[in-house]
């Protein structure tokens, strides 16, 4: 291809490979709200897509396609053009795993523990200088393929030196970059080492515009530039130096035909089936997320005990089905809430189950026409994270199902949006969180539609063709 006008740069990309039992390559979807906003936006002519292979059957798929363009290899990735770059596993494990998981995304959920303060050794500095090196690798990657003046949207915290490189290679390159995830509060930011937070302020501060779901992660984010470099911030705007960088507020929504036309496939159909008669007439309290601590499951299922245990008309009346993507399991961490969600839920059947009952369905798989069934078939949706950059499968939620009520954390960014719609609770109130699902499951009709209709309005407002052309079109 010619240079690219328009180049998306994100650590995962739309697809990712597996080898069958019989040595066969088989693609899937990636996971994760980024994903799919990219790949509903990613598809226009003259745009590339960049992004890292993440296990040994990427490496080879990537390594084996022309320039790394599984789209010319024959992948289906949705129309998009997009280039898979070799990351060797060493680099990968220390900027994806360490730095990106372990550590960035530890601080912007604000999930660190004052009494078990994160400490950096020499392996952590090596790991740091790993994504450093993959930072650079994307930064590479680009100059050399952005056609003159191009438009560089880089994605998330995996990328948050990559502006500043591009820019030093590039100045003739205009560069946006967006946060999917919350900000670190000051205090909690303040836990990285000085020299690291300030790598990471003045990285982004090589953008035009940088980019989050709620102005309440921008400002953590002004208010840590702040504090790490000395910058001023005004509530829109960071200056540095010579630099002034405007924080845009672009809380991304969904795109109604792709989804609804996925979701009308045969594949969900049959989930649906499988569902309902696994559940008969039951009403169901659904929820889709990775496994993954910042969403809250497990203190989702405690809840639905709760209620059980207070409201026993819903005893055999409900059940609470958990599809939950198996995520990050390179990570200890993730490894053992995973089994904690599994055993919580065996609890909660061994207590409340009949013979004919079983309160919790969890399944820890990747299924996505199930993850879609789910959203269909849901009565009440439950989204309680501790912290969400957005959490865009609140807005599928809304667009799948014809009146689901949404029981909604109000630390989710969606929460910026939909608190007039959604029942809104803290995550951490396992009391108020049973007492809002019986609100949700007893809801008249026409509250239900008003709400639901509200819910479908927000969820739509800004789906990720129009996020990505005001982005493009704030590049100038
Ligand atoms: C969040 C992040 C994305 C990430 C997704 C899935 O939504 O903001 O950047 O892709 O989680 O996580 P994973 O580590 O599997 O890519």
């Amino acid at each position: 291809m010619a240079g690219a006008d328009v180049l998306i740069a994100s650590n995962r990309g739309p697809l990712s490979f597996r080898r069958t039992t019989a040595g066969e390559v088989e693609a899937a979807r990636g996971g994760g709200g980024l994903v799919s906003a990219m790949t509903a936006a990613a598809g226009d002519e003259g745009s590339l897509w960049l992004c890292a292979t993440l296990s040994d059957v990427d490496r080879d798929v990537a390594g084996s396609a022309p320039d790394g363009r599984i789209d010319l290899a024959g992948y289906d990735t949705g129309g998009a053009a997009v280039t898979m770059l070799v990351i060797d596993a060493e680099t990968l494990h220390g900027a994806y795993t360490s730095v990106s998981n372990e550590t960035l995304w530890r601080l912007n959920h604000d999930l660190v523990d004052a009494a078990k303060p994160p400490s950096y050794d020499d392996q952590w500095r090596q790991d740091w200088a790993a994504y450093v090196a993959y930072n650079d690798r994307f930064a590479a990657a680009i100059a050399d393929t952005a056609a003159p003046d191009a438009k560089v949207l880089v994605q998330d915290y995996h990328l948050d030196l990559a502006p500043t490189m591009i820019r030093e290679r590039r100045p003739d390159l205009r560069i946006a970059h967006f946060t999917h995830t919350p900000w670190a509060k000051p205090q909690t930011f303040d836990y990285l080492p000085s020299d690291v937070g300030c790598d990471i302020i003045n990285g982004l501060l090589g953008a035009d515009t940088l980019g989050f779901h709620s102005q309440r992660w921008a400002d953590d984010f002004g208010e840590c530039a702040v504090a790490a470099t000395g910058a001023k911030y005004d509530g829109e705007a960071v200056e540095l130096g010579e630099r002034r960088v405007p924080l845009r507020i672009l809380p991304l929504g969904v795109e109604t035909a792709p989804l609804l036309s996925r979701a009308a496939e045969p594949d969900v159909a049959d989930r649906v089936r499988e569902l309902r008669s696994s559940v008969g007439d039951r009403q169901i309290v659904g929820r889709v997320d990775r496994t993954e601590p910042a969403k809250n499951v497990r203190i989702g299922l405690v809840a639905f005990a709760e209620l059980l245990r207070r409201e026993p008309q819903h005893l055999d009346r409900v059940v609470h089905v958990v599809l939950a993507y198996p995520s990050r399991q390179d990570v200890e961490e993730y490894r053992t809430y995973t089994d904690q969600c599994v055993s919580t839920a065996e609890q909660i059947n061994a207590e409340f189950g009949t013979p004919d009952w079983q309160p919790v369905l969890l399944e820890v798989r990747d299924d996505y026409p199930r993850s879609l069934a789910t959203l269909k078939l849901s009565d009440v949706l439950l989204i309680n994270p501790l912290r969400d950059g957005m959490n865009l499968v609140a807005k599928e939620g809304a667009l799948l199902s014809p009146d689901s009520v949404l029981v909604l954390s109000r630390e989710a960014g969606a929460a910026d949006e939909m608190a007039a719609d959604a029942l809104l609770v803290d995550p951490t109130d396992v009391g108020a969180t049973a007492v809002a699902l019986h609100e949700a499951l007893t809801m008249p009709a026409a509250e239900r539609a008003r709400r639901h209709a509200g819910l479908v309005a927000t969820a739509t407002a800004l789906p990720p063709h129009a996020w990505l052309e005001r982005q493009l079109e704030e590049l100038g």
